[in-house]
């Protein structure tokens, strides 16, 4: 079976990863900002000052997703262009950008997914206590109410937070990450409900004042793991691996327990025992919100069969198995398992909103690009999208990470993940050879895969 013919075919990118014009215009900073200029926190020293220059040349980058022939684009504002401070005072500057970027999307034909908050929090509320403050969810829907009112005019799909595991676990908990904290337990727990209570408020402000009717959700990341092999025992095995949680913020279902459920699941109450803040119940009403779909950051999964004893067992990938250049393992089937397992659980519709590779790429003395193996990987990928899809799972669109190569966080300039390359000198952009063949995947709406 063919993928649905309003299949939404995409790329996806973030605001401090892209943007640069870090210090223009009125923006304030973000925890980002702060961060990359601290001394050994970022490869090299690399900060997101410049990046893509995408601030200034996103008319640029609309016209090669254009000749891409991209049917939607998700990327995520920077808060502190809009709100320098966080709260309080509107940058008019920047509400522009994204509002200019917006009708020349929409011109493109490519259709705007907005992703509220990609990990750039405001410097100066971090200085009121970030996550921690009680106030920080009103914050947060105060915020998307401002965007809210600017573009709902015309964006209809939004998401409120792109992987809350990794602006809390690597910022909040392991410190790999901006802000740079290593909480204990009980005051990242206390976080991570902010966050989750952020997620509710805001889903109600967007579903409360968007103009035109609005398709909301998030963009968690899920590593499942995948089944050994496809016997009922170590599907199962496999399920369960995907959604145990333990004392750490990564579990699927620390988060998505309670935004879609109501609930945090009971394994992770018990992990983390006496370290869970009490709240009130009715928290969970305000965090439990109708989402129109889950988006799925997914880039690897782990493997596991079904031990004698009846619990899931680890299988270790054998040495020499494919990597990327960020050594992740390359899974043929992680998504179809990730989309397979997500919906059994959630009931909710799909969107891959992030999945692609990083990769050795480089300007070929021809002039090219070339990157065959992100093209056998991507094509890998989404046939287990196409399974899944075959199989009845409803997947509405795959968002590509990513449009162009970008800051990797506390990598840097290093893991190219871009389908477009960036020369990070000139800021010249280059086609890869796997953007023209994305470009062929579009136009046959995934035949050819
Ligand atoms: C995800 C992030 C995204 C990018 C990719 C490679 O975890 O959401 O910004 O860094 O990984």
């Amino acid at each position: 079976m063919p993928f649905p013919p309003d299949f939404v075919w995409g790329c996806a990118t973030a605001a401090y990863q892209i943007e640069g014009g870090a210090f223009e215009d009125g923006k304030g900073l973000s925890v980002w900002d702060v961060f990359s200029h601290t001394p050994d926190k970022i490869n090299r020293g690399d900060t997101g000052d410049v990046a893509c220059d995408h601030y200034h040349r996103w008319r640029e980058d609309v016209g090669l997703m254009k000749e891409i022939g991209l049917k939607g684009y998700r990327f995520s504002l920077s808060w502190s262009r809009i709100l320098p401070e966080g709260i309080g005072k509107t940058n008019k500057a920047g509400l522009d950008f994204y509002d200019k970027l917006v009708d020349e999307l929409l011109a493109a034909n490519v259709q705007p997914w907005i992703t509220l908050f990609h990990w750039d929090y405001p410097h100066a509320l971090y200085l009121k206590g970030g996550w921690l403050n009680p106030e920080s969810s009103n914050w947060f829907a105060d915020y998307a109410r401002v965007v809210v009112e600017k573009l709902s005019d015309r964006v209809t799909h939004w998401m409120t937070f792109n992987e809350p595991q990794c602006f809390v676990g690597l910022g909040y908990v392991s410190g790999g990450h901006a802000p740079g904290l290593k909480l204990p337990n009980p005051d990242a727990l206390r976080a991570a409900h902010n966050v989750l209570l952020s997620h509710g408020k805001a889903v109600q402000v967007i579903r409360a004042e968007a103009k035109k009717l609005a398709s909301v959700g998030w963009a968690p990341v899920v590593g499942p793991t995948e089944p050994a092999s496809e016997t009922p025992e170590d599907i199962e095995a496999a399920r369960r691996a995907t959604f145990a949680c333990a004392a750490t913020f990564n579990a699927a279902t620390w988060w998505s327990d309670p935004a879609i459920l109501g609930r945090y699941p009971e394994d992770g109450l018990k992990a983390f025992g006496a370290d869970m803040p009490d709240f009130p119940t009715s928290d969970m009403d305000t965090i439990r919100q109708p989402m129109d779909f889950y988006g799925v950051n997914c880039y690897t999964s782990g493997l596991c069969r079904m031990g004698a004893v009846g619990k899931p067992e680890t299988v270790e990938r054998h040495p020499g198995y494919p990597r990327t250049r960020f050594s992740w393992p390359v899974c043929d089937n992680a998504l179809y398992w990730g989309a397979r397992f997500l919906h059994e659980r959630y009931g909710l519709p799909l969107a891959v909103t992030e999945n692609g590779m990083s990769g050795l790429d480089w300007v070929s003395l021809d002039g090219k690009v070339h990157d065959p193996l992100r093209i056998d990987f991507l094509t890998r990928y989404l046939r287990g999208v196409r399974r899944a899809v075959d199989e009845g799972i409803p997947v509405k669109g795959y968002f590509l990470w990513s449009f162009i190569d970008n800051m990797e966080w506390a990598r840097g300039y290093d893991e190219r993940f871009g389908i477009v390359h960036c020369d990070f000198v000139t800021l010249k952009r280059t086609l890869k050879e796997s953007a023209r063949w994305y470009a062929k995947v579009i136009e046959s709406n995934g035949a050819n895969i």
